[in-house]
């Protein structure tokens, strides 16, 4: 596995580091409000797990199945969403924890979903973003780090539905992918 990275674009301690800093400010913007709050499986578990046992506060958890990728690198561009949410959401703060925002289409598709169960207020955290691959208006209100237009695996990121495994985030080599 570690022989189809081609670089560590964030390390195990840098990767501590940017969910303390998003704990610090949920925590500052949540203590008091008993938050719902939704890991986007499979991606986001890594992220979740670590960032939840540093919330000092009340909070409920739920978990929504959502995916677009398949096997690639490039998303089909229809979301599928696997599972739901069961807690009733409404009137209830929101936010939805994401490993990464890349074209937006799987959060543009998720957020119309959970406004029809007509939360009090719904945010999103996110620690990768990716700008530069946007294709819908969409913004996160918690961002952990902005990355390059690279394709990263690890910390619950997958190419093919491996390399989730990996404690760091990591560079897969071009070939990996080209001829799978
Ligand atoms: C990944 C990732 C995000 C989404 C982001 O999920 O976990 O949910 O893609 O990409 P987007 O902004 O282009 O929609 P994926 O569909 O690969 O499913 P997974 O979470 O099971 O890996």
């Amino acid at each position: 596995m570690l022989q189809d990275i081609e670089r560590v674009l964030l390390t195990q301690e840098e990767i501590a580091a940017h969910v303390a800093q998003l704990a610090a400010r949920l925590t500052a913007d949540y203590a008091e409000k008993d938050p719902v709050l939704i890991c986007v499986l499979k991606g986001a578990v890594n992220f979740f797990k670590d960032l939840v046992v540093q919330l000092p506060f009340h909070c409920e958890y739920e978990f929504v199945v959502a995916s677009s990728y398949g096997g690639g690198t490039q998303t089909s561009g229809s979301v599928q969403l696997r599972k739901d949410v069961f807690t009733d959401l409404r009137g209830r703060h929101v936010v939805v924890i994401e490993d990464i925002l890349d074209t937006g289409l799987t959060l543009d598709f998720l957020v119309a979903h959970l406004k029809t169960k007509e939360p009090a207020s719904l945010k999103i955290c996110t620690l990768l973003d990716k700008p530069s691959r946007r294709r819908v208006e969409l913004q996160a209100d918690y961002v952990g780090v902005t990355i390059p237009n690279e394709f990263v695996v690890g910390y619950g990121l997958d190419y093919n539905e491996h390399y989730r495994n990996l404690p760091f985030i990591g560079i897969l080599k071009p070939a990996v992918y080209s001829h799978p």
